[in-house]
């Protein structure tokens, strides 16, 4: 079954893959295309609707992004967002001007609910706030189009053409503080591009089951498992799809949280898949020994790991296909490429075209995250793989700051255990993105019983976030991270000091390595 598709037209803006994700969240299936995209190749793919993102730029910079006028001839309906609402009048003749006082925030926005988009939302009040976020304004609308939208400072925060279906909000309907944002976007979809509400993991995991099947034919497949949702989600399919012709091996690196690495053992065999557990924990210690530089950890485990896994590859004999986690967000990204390498993520997703097989299958290509996990529970995973927190391919190599010995591995296992029964015991989990503890390298003074001690600081670190690209500290409460604080003092040697992370990202990173 072909899906129905909406396409948004990146133009730059920081938005793409959240307007992505809430046409989905809509039941429609959206990909992200780069504003450079032929318009022959945007016409083969026969879009139900196209949706401009915004952008940085004023269109009136020549070096701005662009697109070819025909695309407003084409007879889709079009939404432009922000920049992509500028870009629309721009192109059609309106005007376009630096705005005589700025919006940015929660805004005040009046409705006129007699036209297309709005007048669709019932729930929509002639009134409502909106998100704005912009320099420049449309001081005119082109010709044949009609305000539907103004706030006190933006004459046209809504204009359309009906007749072309063509659509422009200067505000932000994606993000959540837009009022019925969510909702206006799911008026454009269905009742303006006439869309279904087809998209659902239901659906893909019968279709994404069936095309598998077809590619593998006989051959066999070969899994790298983390233990992670991606790699968990994907075996979960492939082993639907294919059953015993896939082999998943997991390559437990001794860097796995306290348990880690028998859960993920009991929690596949009983899956009954084709499950090897490698212990290659002395061999990548041994290579650690002596390093304290976080990117030549991160290199050396990357590197070591792929030598255990081609070994284990060798020993299954030829195999044809290699399972590969890559979700959306990845493809989104690596289209724009150029962003500096703040670190060299060793990801079991990534293996190197260096294992002898003849394809690679990535089942997860075109999912989000949250569908991720909503494919997992489809498929029938248990809820503590579904929603396991991200945990880096390294492991706790990269949360013990400095050299790696056994000793602060169990150390750092025994503390951050604690910590995760503590967010536990609070009902947090599902509210804080991820949160784990840090072994410092740091040694300080402190007094327990009627002694000196001088031991360890361990730092505890929990954010929330959407997307693991900005991340807020999380505002614990105090008695919870005080009950974490007095257990892990008590139950783990070596450690006298607590402290707690409160930076954001930027300017921090998630992991402190
Ligand atoms: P940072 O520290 O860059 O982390 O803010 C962002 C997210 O990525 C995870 N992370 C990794 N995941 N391989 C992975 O699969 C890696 O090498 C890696 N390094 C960081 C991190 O836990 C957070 O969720």
């Amino acid at each position: 079954m072909k899906n129905e598709l909406v396409i948004v037209l990146d133009f730059g803006g920081q938005y793409n893959q959240l307007i992505a994700r809430r046409v989905r969240e809509c039941g429609v299936y959206c990909e992200v295309r780069s504003y450079k995209t032929p318009l022959s190749e945007i016409k083969e793919l026969q879009p139900k609707g196209i949706i401009f993102t915004g952008g940085p730029n004023s269109v009136y910079d020549p070096a701005s992004p662009h697109i070819g006028k025909e695309i407003f001839e084409f007879g889709i309906p079009i939404l432009g967002i922000c920049y992509g609402a500028q870009l629309m009048a721009y192109a059609l003749g309106g005007t376009v001007e630096t705005c005589k006082v700025s919006e940015y925030g929660k805004t005040e926005t009046f409705y006129d609910k007699s036209g297309a988009i709005f007048g669709a939302v019932s729930e929509l009040p002639d009134r409502a706030v909106s998100w704005m976020s912009h320099t420049d304004y449309v001081a005119k609308v082109p010709e044949g189009f009609r305000i539907t939208a103004h706030t006190k400072d933006c004459p046209a925060a809504g204009f359309e053409n009906a007749d072309k279906k063509l659509y422009a909000v200067q505000f932000h309907p994606e993000v959540n503080h837009t009022q019925h944002g969510i909702i206006i976007i799911d008026s454009f979809v269905h009742n303006i591009c006439g869309c279904k509400s087809e998209w659902n993991m239901k659906n893909y995991a019968k279709t994404a089951i069936e095309q598998v099947r077809e590619k593998v034919g006989n051959g066999k497949v070969l899994l790298a498992l983390s233990g992670g949702v991606d790699s968990s989600v994907a075996c979960a399919l492939l082993s639907k799809a294919v059953g015993d012709q896939l082999t998943c091996v997991f390559v437990d690196h001794g860097f796995m949280r306290k348990n880690e690495g028998d859960e993920v053992e009991a929690a596949f065999k009983d899956w009954n898949v084709n499950f090897i557990r490698v212990d290659a924990s002395e061999r990548f210690i041994s290579r650690l020994e002596g390093v304290s530089d976080p990117e030549t950890k991160r290199k050396t485990i990357g590197e070591e790991f792929i030598r255990v896994f081609e070994a284990e590859a060798k020993k299954i004999g030829k195999v044809d296909f290699l399972v590969q986690g890559t979700i959306y967000p990845d493809v989104i990204e690596s289209g724009t490429g150029d962003a500096a390498v703040i670190k060299s993520h060793h990801n079991v997703g990534g293996l190197p075209a260096c294992v002898d097989f003849k394809e690679i299958i990535e089942p997860l290509r075109m999912l989000f995250k949250d569908e991720v996990r909503n494919l997992g529970t489809e498929l029938g995973l248990p809820d503590y793989l579904v929603w396991r927190q991200p945990f880096p391919g390294p492991g706790l190599a990269i949360r013990i700051i400095g050299e790696i010995t056994r000793e602060k591995l169990d150390i750092l296992r025994d503390a951050d255990l604690i910590f995760r029964e503590e967010i536990a015991n609070a009902h947090l989990e599902r509210e804080i993105g991820q949160y784990f503890a840090v072994l410092t390298n740091n040694r300080s003074v402190g007094v327990m019983g009627d002694g000196r001690t001088y031991d360890y600081t361990l730092a505890l670190r929990a954010v929330t976030t959407s997307d693991f690209m900005t991340a807020d500290f999380a505002r614990i409460p105090y008695e919870v991270l005080e009950k974490a604080s007095v257990r892990i003092v008590n139950e783990v040697k070596n450690i006298n000091r607590i402290c707690y992370d409160i930076t954001s990202k930027p300017p921090a990173t998630i992991e402190w390595e």
